[in-house]
């Protein structure tokens, strides 16, 4: 997979040679590139950003250094290609999900045009849109400064879930949100530490009895924690 970043600050995406994603870069199975959005620029102070029409606070990204990068990026791409999305990280997008994560993992090419100040120019989604699929895509339900720690965060859940990128792809299984759940506590040795015991059944060596016990420790926390994630799906509890 290829994911292109569009960004004023390219540099915050050199953390992504490090760690796990890096050694996928390396072995060819993952390619991210960082681009500066003010590289399509042509002015003296290289703006990107102007006053909003209608009036407001704050600035709004103008809508042509956005035009040339997709330009650039989508040029060899066919009209409306299945294996291509374009994500815009935002607070006012739909919830990025591991469901949506094992979908974009499937793709050929991603394009993450992370935005700044108030928001980008409406035309340039609209634009990108008769082209190619478009996303706004929220981390949550608050408001970081800009789309870039949210783009990380988006290239590591789908990034690991490319084959080949987490050595045991088993443990991708029992993850929390997998199953619609949170996943269960986990333990180590010492049997014993400070006095705290790990709970028995783990050492029974009762393989049944140990998947029953992590079900129950998962539906339990995901109802004191996430009850809303059970009542999306009413099964789950079962
Ligand atoms: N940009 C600003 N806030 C965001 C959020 N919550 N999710 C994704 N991108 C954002």
């Amino acid at each position: 997979m290829r994911i292109d970043v569009v960004t004023i600050f390219p540099e915050f995406f050199g953390v992504l040679d490090i760690s796990l994603l890096g050694r996928a870069r390396q072995a060819g199975i993952l390619e991210v590139v960082a681009h500066d959005l003010r590289s399509h620029t042509h002015d003296r102070h290289r703006t990107v950003d102007d006053t909003p029409y209608g009036g407001g606070a704050g600035m709004v990204m103008k809508p042509e250094p956005w035009g040339e990068a997709f330009d650039e990026l989508l040029g060899g791409t066919p009209a409306h290609d299945p294996g291509t999305v374009v994500l815009f990280p935002s607070p006012a997008g739909q919830l990025f999900t591991q469901a949506m994560a094992h979908e974009l993992a499937a793709k050929q090419h991603l394009v993450i045009g992370c935005g700044r100040y108030e928001g980008i120019d409406q035309r340039v989604f609209d634009e990108v849109a008769e082209r190619v699929e478009v996303r706004l895509v929220s981390l949550g339900d608050y408001v970081l400064n800009g789309g870039e720690v949210a783009a990380m965060a988006m290239i590591e859940a789908i990034g690991r879930l490319i084959p080949g990128v987490v050595g045991n792809p088993e443990s991708l299984v029992e993850e929390s949100h997998e199953d619609g759940l949170l996943e269960y506590p986990s333990y180590t040795k010492p049997a014993v530490w400070r006095e705290r015991e790990v709970p028995p059944v783990l050492l029974s060596g009762n393989h049944a009895a140990i998947a029953a016990w992590r079900r129950e420790q998962q539906v339990e926390r995901t109802r004191r924690v996430r009850p809303e994630l059970l009542a999306e799906d009413d099964d789950s509890t079962d």
